[in-house]
């Protein structure tokens, strides 16, 4: 008899990352805390119940990554140093609460109903503009220019701006979690530092013109919370203005753009809700259960314990397999199948627990009304393009750089 094949789970590498579902599956079945060859202490963790346990306890796993535990962490004091203060990404307990707590209220689900008139503005214009032109890519069509416009205009930054935006959220997400896998090289780290002086550079003098004018803005309230001096450093201010204009663009152009990819591989599910769109909410959140945006979610342990057998240590860092939680055949039935009906998918693709996705209900609004919008302009939407749609560089999204479309008109 021959042995099993040796367990070789390699998140880098294309071919895994193209069709991660076996690797998933057998990690949930035999390695369910697999320790990752490499120069870190890290874990992935590939069961629903184990994720979501890790991301229920913020007191023994934390959201903040000094970047002196990194590969080559300890080669870098001058970065360090200029290291700006962290979005509420990268904080725990009273210091996340104070930050989320800034700007939470605009994304409640009834002020984010409101906007629901001008995301169907904009898809509108969008997937007209689309269908005149037939064959597209819908990245550059719809997927990206939706979810930038909208976010401008709640924090207050002019759209018209957001080609710059794309360029600095590519720039900013292209190494988001390769650290995790091996030290980030010079070029790697100057160019960060770069952008985040562009960016810093770019809202400044518009925080300068908040302050003098007031408006009814997202950028206005955080100008008003750093002039009360505690609440908001200006540092903070801009981490934030960071995290909001990048965490929302790039995560809701990939869901939009997975849920046509995955409806295409899918047609009797894409005639199905065709003929059906009140399916809209729970194919999106199919889509969100099936091809999750966001593969994988880092926490780093605060304190020695033991885990599925395992002894871990204060530092090391487990990655919580959202994709893989996501098919665990334990929670949702007969998981690999998509089905834009599937009722209830308590899915983790928004996270859990403290850090839950801040702007879950303005991707679910944006996504159904892209998708309703494309349907309804067109007859049919076919694949062009024979090549697979490029991946996206960074290991911690599963996403195409570009979704080549025919649409013929309705
Ligand atoms: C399909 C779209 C989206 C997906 C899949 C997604 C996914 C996630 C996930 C998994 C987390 C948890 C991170 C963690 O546990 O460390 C998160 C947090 C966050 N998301 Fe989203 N996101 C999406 C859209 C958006 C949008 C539109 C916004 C715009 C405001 C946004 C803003 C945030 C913020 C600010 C956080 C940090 C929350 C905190 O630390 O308390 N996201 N997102």
């Amino acid at each position: 008899m021959s042995e099993p094949a040796a367990f070789d789970f390699q998140p880098l590498d294309p071919r895994i990352r193209r069709d991660p579902y076996a690797h998933y599956a057998r990690g949930r079945r035999e390695f369910p805390l697999y320790a990752q060859p490499g120069p870190l202490r890290l874990f992935s963790l590939f069961r629903y119940d184990d994720c979501q346990a890790v991301l229920r306890d913020a007191e023994t796993w934390s959201n903040v990554f000094p970047s002196d535990l990194r590969p080559g962490g300890e080669n870098r004091p001058q970065v360090l140093n200029q290291e700006p203060p962290p979005s509420m990404l990268g904080t725990d307990g009273a210091e996340h609460a104070r930050l989320r707590g800034l700007v939470n209220k605009a994304f409640t689900p009834r002020i984010v109903q409101r906007l629901e008139p001008r995301v169907k503005q904009v898809a509108d214009e969008l997937v007209r503009g689309a269908v005149a032109q037939g064959e597209v890519d819908l990245v550059q069509a719809l997927t990206y220019p939706l979810p930038v416009t909208i976010i401008a205009e709640i924090i207050g930054v002019p759209a018209e701006d957001r080609a710059q935006f794309k360029e600095w959220s590519d720039e900013a997400v292209s190494v988001l979690g390769t650290g995790f896998f091996g030290a980030l090289d010079p070029e790697t780290i100057r160019r960060q530092t770069a952008l985040r002086q562009a960016m810093d550079a770019y809202f400044v003098p518009l925080a300068e013109e908040r302050r003098r004018q007031p408006q009814e803005d997202l950028l206005t309230g955080l100008v008003q919370a750093e002039y009360e001096g505690s609440r908001l450093s200006h540092g903070e201010m801009l981490s934030m203005l960071t995290l909001l204009l990048v965490a929302g663009n790039e995560t809701t152009t990939t869901l939009i753009g997975n849920a046509v990819l995955t409806l295409l591989e899918h047609p009797d599910q894409l005639a199905r809700l065709r003929a059906d769109t009140g399916l809209l909410p729970t194919a999106i959140e199919e889509t969100l259960r099936f091809s999750s945006p966001i593969q994988f979610d880092p926490r780093r342990c605060t304190r020695p314990l033991e885990l599925l057998g395992q002894e871990l240590q204060q530092d090391d860092i487990v990655l919580c397999w959202l994709g893989s939680a996501n098919r665990d055949e334990k929670v949702f039935e007969d998981p690999d199948r998509f089905d834009v009906g599937r009722p209830k998918t308590a899915h983790l693709a928004f996270g859990f627990g403290a850090h839950y996705c801040l702007g879950a209900n303005l991707a679910r609004l944006e996504a159904q009304i892209a998708l309703e919008t494309l349907l309804r302009h067109t007859r049919s939407i076919e694949a062009a393009g024979t090549e697979p749609p490029p991946l996206h560089p960074s290991p911690v999204f599963r996403s195409f750089t570009s979704v080549p479309v025919r649409l013929a008109p309705a």
